[in-house]
Order: C-alpha cells, then structure tokens, then sequence
C-alpha cells in the first residue's frame, strides 16, 4: 500500500500520510508528500489537508537514515513545496507532531489540532536542531524566547499552548479530518491569504542581546557540555537579524554539523537503546501480562513513598504498609508534602494532587494487601528481613499477585525461596527519587515466570520509566557497576589526587557531578553502613574504602554533618577544602603502603570510566545484562552518566575498543589483576576488531 493517498472531499484534497508506526518522514513518504502536493496543483481542489493515519501526526525525520548518504528529496524539499503550493494548505495534526513533522505543519498555511495533540521540536534530545526551519518559524510566531524554551527544552507542548503561541490557528475536540477539511472551506470561501510564515518578520526590540545571554547562560549550566543548545540559540538569533534565506542557510550549516558529530550518534544510539530496553529477548509473542489495578508498598520510607507516587500519578490505587499507625503517618505526610513541592513548582495542580492523594491509602496490617495485584516491597536492605515479609505476603496474598520487591543489592533468588511461589517474585529496582529518576531496573530471578517479568516491564511503561532487565547477581546491572566506579575513585584519591582534582575531573568529563560531592550530598555513612554487613570480597581492598570509614568515624558523613570530602557552610551550604580531609587521605594512603603520586585529570577519567566498562563487559559476559546498549540505557537514566557520551558501552565503541583494552592491561600491569583483571569478552572484541554494538546487533 502506497505511504500517500489522495481524495477530494467537499472540494478540499485530502493528502493523506501512512507511514506506521509514527509516520516518520522517510524518503517513500517525502516522495510521495511533493508528487501529491504538486498533482493537486492542477485539479479541482480548492484547498489542500494535509492529515496522517494511525497514532499520530508526522513524528519527525526518520531518525535511522542518519547518518547515511542524504536522499533527494529532502525534508527542506517538502517543506518548500508545501509553502509555495497556490493552493492552500492545512496541517490536521493529531497525536504528536514533532521535529521535522511540526516543521512541515509550520510550512503549511494554517494548522488545526486536536485537543489531545502535541506538538514540539525535540531534536535537542538527539544532539541535534531543527533542520528543516524550526528555529527560523517558531521564533516568527511564537516570538523569540518562547521558541528558545521550545527548541532548547525539546519538550513538546500541548495543543493549547501552542494556541496561545500563535504556533497552531484553530483546536478541535473531535473529528479532526472533518473539521479540518470545513476550516479549509472557511478559508477559501473567505478568500484567505496564503499565510507564510517567512514573511513574519521579528521586531529586534522583542529580542536584545540581554536575553540571548540569559538562555546562553541557562542552557550552558542545563545542558553542561552539549554543543546543539547553543547552536540552537545562535539560529535563532539569526532568524531576528537576517533574511528567512539566510536564517535557513546558517539553520542547515550548523544541523549539517550536528548530525555528523559524536554528541549526536551518542543521543541517537540512546533514542533506540530506550526503546530496545523494554523488550525481553526470547519472550513467547503470546506472554500474558497480569492486570495491575492496585499495588501495595511495603515501607513508607522516602523510597516507597516516592514509588507509592509513581502509580497514584497514573491513577493506579495504592495501598502503603508500615509498621506502626506513627510510621504510616510519616510516610503519608512525606508523599503530601513531595505533591506540595510539585504543586508550588506550578507542575501541577492542586485538584491534580488531590486526585493522586485520594489513591494511596495505608495500612499497619498485611491482611490489608490480600486484594492487591501487584506488591513492591521497599523496606530495610537486609535479606533476612526482606524474606520475612514475603514469607508474610506469601501467606496473604491472592493468587497470581506479583511479588516484588525493591531490593538494591540482595539475592532476589533467596528472597523468593521464602515464597511457596516463586515464578511470581522479581526484583523491581527503583532509583531514588523514585517519583523522578527514569530508570527502573527489573530482576529476573531464577524461576520468576515470563507472565511476571513481562508484567514488570510493562508496568513500567505504565507509569512512565524505562526499564532494564538484569540477571540475578550483587548489584545487578547499576550497582555493581557503580561500585567499580567509585572504588576507582578511591584508588585515584589515596594514590595522588584530592577531591576537588578528582570531582573537577569528572565533572568537566560530563557527569553531573563530582563523585565525592555526591558522596558528601548522600551520606558517606550509608554506605559505610552497608560495608558492615559485607564479606571482604564484597568490600575490595582496605585502600578503596578506607577514607570514607576514617572520615565516617571521626563524624564526618557529608553535608549533613557539615563536613566530608569538604567542609560546608552551616547557613549556606557553600562548600569549600578542607585540609583535615586531605590530612585523612595523607595518613590513609601513608597507613595502607599507598605512595602517593601526581596523576592527571586524564588519568582520573580514563581509570574512572574504563573501570565501568570493564565491569560492563563482565556483566555481559555473565549474561546479566540482555545487551550492551542496556547498560547504557542503565547508566544515563539512573546514574546521571552524561546522555551525550550515549552511556559506557557506547563511550567504548566510540573511543575504539582496543584502545579501552589496552589502556585496562597497562592499568592491570600497573596495579596488578586483582583489580584491574581485563574482560574476556573486551580481549575478544578487541583482537576480532568488533565494537560493543555489533556484538549486540549480532545477538539480538
Ligand atoms: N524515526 C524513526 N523511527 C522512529 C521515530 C523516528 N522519528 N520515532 C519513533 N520511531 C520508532 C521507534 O524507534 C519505535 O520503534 P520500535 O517499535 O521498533 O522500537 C517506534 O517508532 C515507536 O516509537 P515509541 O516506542 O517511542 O512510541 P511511543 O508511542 O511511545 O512514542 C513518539 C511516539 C512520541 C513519536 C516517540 O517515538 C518519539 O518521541 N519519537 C521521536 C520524535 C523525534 O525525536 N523527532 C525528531 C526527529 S529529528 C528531526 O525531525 C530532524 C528535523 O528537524 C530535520
């Protein structure tokens, strides 16, 4: 079947786009879009609409054919044809119109909506701008610094925003294609221009110089280390001092560059690896998936209060369970007091927060969650006390109610071993705060079931995370990977840097934040606590974790305590060194035979990050990971590793696989194999000449 179809309804063509599943603009559907808008040219039409079958209007550029050799007709071919078409052209959007799609709605004459569609310009999120006029037409409509917000966010905004930015002329309720075809009748009846947006010009006193360096400024600390956001501005300025030709030369020059560079493939990769995450590899097509219309949380801690939110926010009834009526209240009043924030902050409303607070419900008694469909468990990290409760559930629970619980670290195995049903357990592991971090990592354990894990990662989806699926293992696929990081950390502090070396290092690498400022911002004690019940395997050797236990011991434990790695104003919070830190990590090394040295930034971040990736490799190896770009999916929505370096498998693939391996035996031969023991499977992608990826694509 042809990807455009074309009738004439009440004297209006109908140019209709079916390009499933988003109808991207791949060369069939740009082809197709031109023959038609040129062959309605000359027939009796009075006006054209343009409309799209399925779930959505045109969701963009088809994001898989770059990278490859361009194909004519392009994007900006379209997009020209429509604008110079006699006759006039109506965009009927529905569902999502994004990126090149809302571009091409821009270009036609006029736009109607459909109350429930959006519509945006999101190629920020790919490294990328508008390629095809956006930064050159939204600013002309919307005027300058609501399309600053627009592009430079990529988030896509409702229909009636876009209303009252003048971005979209008329919204509908229903009948989009009825409607849209009878606003083209209107138009021509009335004799309508054929509106261009080009030929909007922006008044300069709208636009000074103060606010470009605001969104300059803004951008530089939002986006730290993204080259599009920036660029984008630039446009954008263009598009107030030159020509509408001119504005789309210097718009391709700097999309041009986007596409081609690093940055870009990264965000890219990560686009398809959000959406490869979701699928369970080997899964029958025909896997049931259990209905989950209630949950139960056991604690009421931040944790389970945050997830509680998760499932009321999508108007999922959950039940929260604690120990005692106090504890219970505690844990209520943070969730209400977790929506207030939310409400002050204008992200929602206060009938919205009474909405979700009308879900959760409490309870002191597990015979209170015998009715649930799903239970999180998200008490005290202590396997013994985590196999009671669910010895508990067991006993109460209905049949075929999914057991899971929120475990970081413990063996989920052993946690179902304390049920007579254990294909109905899986680890559901969420990241703190579970009401905002993206990733939820789902554990398979031994004998949890198709029907559970299936449930698991759709429920997922559900309440708006992307999940990973993990294998059963200390850590999983996050954990026992961040641990490599921050050990290395360890070795990089009591062999020779400081702590603002070492968290300047990474932070100009991309992270969010230094690793030790995270550590002081946390808690040094939680995990301080948490080596206490650990073997010596589990912990490493002294030399990684012996600062942190001496800072904790003299009652240093971060921010909290007023002093860490770094001491902290008490009223400000401002943080500064600290010489009795650098005396702690002096004596360490001195204590532990560690001889401290010069070591350079570049040192810091390569040990730092290959050390994830050789645990990355490993947890391949192991099969605890279903595919490499999971790891990456894991690590930039769950550990703040910088989207545009596409996550530490990428990361490897792009730095050259040999050159990451080489550098592990140089760093095994220095500091000997206990620690720096390289992956088999990284010896065997480098002698074979093989990248991550295609390892991946190879086994998919
Ligand atoms: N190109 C190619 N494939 C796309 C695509 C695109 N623009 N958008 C979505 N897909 C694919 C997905 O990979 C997925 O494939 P799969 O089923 O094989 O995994 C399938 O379509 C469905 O996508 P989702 O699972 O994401 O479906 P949802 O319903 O959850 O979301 C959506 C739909 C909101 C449209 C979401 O897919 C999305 O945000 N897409 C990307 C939009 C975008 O970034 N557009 C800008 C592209 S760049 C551009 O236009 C440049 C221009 O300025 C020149």
């Amino acid at each position: 079947m042809s990807v455009v179809s074309y009738e004439i309804i009440d004297g209006v063509g109908v140019i209709r786009l079916n390009n499933p599943p988003v109808n991207a603009l791949s060369y069939a559907l740009r082809e197709g879009i031109i023959d038609a808008v040129n062959a309605a040219q000359a027939d009796a039409s009075r006006a054209l609409v343009i409309v799209c079958d399925g779930r959505t209007f045109v969701a963009g550029a088809d994001i898989t054919e770059f990278g490859k050799p361009a194909r004519e007709p392009s994007t900006t071919t379209v997009i020209a044809t429509i604008e110079q078409s006699a006759k006039l052209v109506v965009a009927a959007i529905h569902g999502t119109a994004l990126g090149g799609g809302f571009e091409l709605a821009l270009a036609c004459h006029y736009r109607c909506a459909l109350s429930s569609a959006k519509v945006g310009l999101p190629e920020v999120k790919l490294g990328l701008l508008p390629g095809a006029g956006g930064t050159q037409r939204a600013p002309r409509l919307a005027g300058v610094d609501a399309a600053l917000e627009l592009i430079t966010s990529g988030n896509a905004i409702s229909a009636s925003k876009a209303l009252s930015l003048n971005l979209i002329d008329r919204v509908v309720d229903d009948e989009l294609l009825a409607a849209a075809v009878s606003y083209a009748v209107e138009l021509a009846d009335a004799g309508a221009e054929l509106k261009k947006v080009r030929d909007i010009s922006i008044d300069p006193a709208t636009a000074p110089a103060e606010l470009f360096d605001k969104w300059r400024k803004t951008v530089g600390k939002k986006a730290r280390g993204q080259t599009a956001p920036l660029l984008i501005i630039d446009c954008v300025a263009a598009a107030v001092t030159l020509p509408m030709d001119e504005g789309l030369v210097q718009e391709r020059a700097h999309f041009t560059s986007c596409v081609s560079s690093p940055q870009s493939a990264a965000m890219r990769h990560l686009f398809f690896a959000e959406r490869a995450s979701a699928k369970i590899k080997g899964l029958a097509k025909d896997t049931a998936v259990r209905e989950v219309k209630s949950v139960g949380i056991i604690g009421g801690g931040t944790m389970g209060g945050g997830i509680a939110m998760n499932f009321a926010n999508v108007g999922i009834a959950v039940t929260i369970l604690e120990v005692s009526g106090e504890a219970l209240q505690r844990g209520l009043d943070l969730v209400r007091k977790n929506y207030g924030i939310t409400v002050s902050k204008g992200k929602l409303s206060e009938q919205q927060m009474n909405d979700c607070l009308a879900l959760i419900d409490g309870t002191t008694d597990y015979e209170g969650l015998c009715d649930v469909d799903m239970i999180i468990e998200a008490a005290f990290e202590n396997l013994e006390v985590k196999q009671q409760i669910f010895a508990k559930l067991d006993a109460v629970c209905k049949p075929g109610a999914i057991l899971a619980t929120n475990t970081s670290y413990q063996d989920v195995d052993q946690i179902a071993a304390a049920t007579s049903r254990p294909e109905d357990v899986v680890g559901m592991h969420f990241f703190s705060p579970a009401n905002v971090m993206k990733l939820l990592e789902v554990v398979r354990g031994e004998k949890s079931s198709p029907v559970t894990v299936n449930t698991a990662m759709k429920i997922a989806k559900t309440i708006n995370k992307i999940p990973a699926l993990a294998g059963v293992c200390y850590g999983f696929i996050g954990n026992r990977m961040f641990r490599n990081y921050i050990a290395e950390t360890q070795r990089c502090l009591i062999g020779g840097g400081t702590p603002e070396q070492i968290d300047n290092a990474m932070q100009q690498w991309g992270m969010a934040m230094g690793p030790l400022s995270v550590n002081d911002l946390s808690g040094i004690d939680i995990s301080y606590a948490a080596r206490q019940t650990q073997t010596q395997e589990q912990k490493g050797e002294p030399a990684c974790y012996a600062i942190p236990d001496a800072l904790v011991e003299m009652g240093r434990k971060g921010q909290k305590t007023g002093a860490g790695y770094y001491r902290y104003d008490a009223k400000t919070r401002a943080k500064s060194s600290d010489p009795i830190a650098m005396e702690v990590v002096e004596a360490m090394a001195a204590k532990h035979g560690v001889e401290r040295r010069p070591i350079s930034d570049e040192e810091i971040q390569n040990r730092v990050i290959y050390a994830l990736i050789n645990e990355g490799a490993k947890i391949l190896e192991d099969g605890i990971a279903q595919r490499p770009s999971d790891i990456d999916v894991v690590f930039t929505n769950g550990y703040a590793f910088p989207v545009f370096r596409g996550g530490p498998m990428h990361y490897a693939d792009a730095v050259g696989i040999k050159k990451v391996y080489d550098s592990i035996c140089s760093y095994r031969d220095q500091f000997g194999e206990a620690i720096w023991k390289p992956s088999a499977l990284l010896a065997q992608l480098a002698s074979e000449g093989k990248t991550f990826n295609q390892w991946g694509q190879e086994r998919e």
